[in-house]
């Protein structure tokens, strides 16, 4: 019986063949493919005088889209301790402090209230993430940050392809990171983006992609190296190259197959589970949603159980996330009241869903979970 891992990229012959054609090209840096990757994400989004800038990491996307809001010692941004560390570590990155706040039991997204009692003078910016692809309370962020004259930057990373209302995330509001990191819901390996609302903030973006290089984009962009060029600013080497940007480039042609695919796991695990009392499916019908992962909530004193039982089927499960509040590094970081981030944390299940996901694995998974509480 094969083992159903929670993750598993879709990499098919397309990838292949786009992957054949960067490395022939000659060029295997940042170039016209990377141009070409992040013209792709433009119009998947909608965008509409909003512009993306490339990078190597969504960790990468996040600090530079930090540095480029102006954001920097002295200064506090505020983001959920439940989310992947790469957020907090990109604040620190900065020479800025990470201050924490718990999150809403329904979407598990930013608690908005509680994030408002967090602000001091120094907090200039807001990261909510969209955890698993569902969309937080983005208006009450804006909201939020409107009153007291902070920058949003969106984690995005779970939500490539959710909408609100219609509106892609991403494609309004201040600034949207998104990854492309191996288990994503579409892959350059390792990649991430921003996007921002104006071409002035795109430069400065593209400034500390590359060393604070000026001309990276107008030389680079056309296969091949400027040789008279200035450095403006700071920078760092965060660019994404052609050769990550052609498997990206092959991943978002397909990426509506991807999300149908997935969206129809979710619906079936989530029609299967919500019959016991004891579980708490996702907050939403999918219908918006892209996502990234299934996770469920089980009782505390029943997820270890759940999780042999399934290993015992050989379906392997994951946990997202360990509070950033208890990692050690960040034991010293400003904290509001996490009440339901610490109970959340200790039911939160991630089960496998991978794009086009073999239906025996979803039955298997279904199977697995329903065995255990019946
Ligand atoms: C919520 C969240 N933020 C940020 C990141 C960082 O993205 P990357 O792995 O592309 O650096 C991740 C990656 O898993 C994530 O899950």
């Amino acid at each position: 019986m094969d083992r159903i891992p929670v993750f598993q990229p879709h990499i098919g012959p397309d990838v292949v063949e786009h992957l054949l054609e960067a490395l022939d090209v000659g060029w295997l840096g940042m170039g016209a493919t990377t141009q070409e990757f992040e013209e792709r994400i433009a119009d998947y989004l909608g965008l509409e005088k909003r512009f993306v800038c490339a990078t190597n990491t969504g960790t990468s996307a996040l600090h530079i889209a930090l540095r480029a809001a102006g954001i920097g010692p002295g200064d506090q941004v505020i983001t959920p301790s439940f989310n992947y560390v790469a957020d907090h570590q990109a604040v620190r990155m900065t020479g800025a402090e990470v201050v924490m706040c718990d999150v809403r039991e329904d979407n598990l997204g930013i608690d908005v209230a509680k994030a408002g009692d967090l602000v001091n003078e120094a907090t200039k910016a807001i990261i909510p993430l969209h955890f698993a692809g569902l969309p937080c309370d983005l208006a009450g962020v804006r909201t939020l940050a409107a009153e007291h004259d902070l920058r949003v930057i969106e984690d995005g990373m779970h939500a490539f392809g959710s909408s609100i209302a219609g509106e892609k995330i991403g494609s309004s509001g201040d600034v949207c990171c998104f990854s492309f990191d191996p288990v994503k819901i579409i892959t350059s390996i390792d990649g991430g983006c921003v996007v921002v609302n104006s071409e002035a903030e795109l430069t400065r973006l593209q400034h500390l992609r590359l060393l604070g290089v000026d001309r990276d984009t107008t030389e680079r962009y056309k296969n091949r190296r400027a040789w008279e060029y200035d450095v403006v600013s700071e920078g760092y080497r965060n660019h994404l190259t052609n050769i990550m940007a052609s498997i990206g480039v092959s991943q978002i042609k397909r990426i509506d197959e991807f999300i149908a695919s997935r969206q129809a796991v979710c619906k079936r695990y989530s029609e299967a589970f919500a019959e016991f009392d004891q579980l708490t499916v996702p907050y939403t019908d999918f219908d918006e949603v892209s996502p990234f992962i299934y996770s469920l909530r089980v009782p505390h004193d029943q997820r270890e159980g759940l999780i042999a039982h399934l290993q015992d089927k050989r379906i392997d499960t994951g946990i997202h996330f360990v509070p950033v509040h208890k990692h050690s590094y960040f034991a010293d970081a400003p904290c509001g009241d996490m009440s339901v981030t610490d109970k959340v944390v200790q039911e939160v299940l991630t089960l496998p869903l991978h794009s086009n996901m073999r239906e025996d694995f979803v039955e298997r998974v279904v199977d697995g979970v329903t065995s255990y509480f019946q």
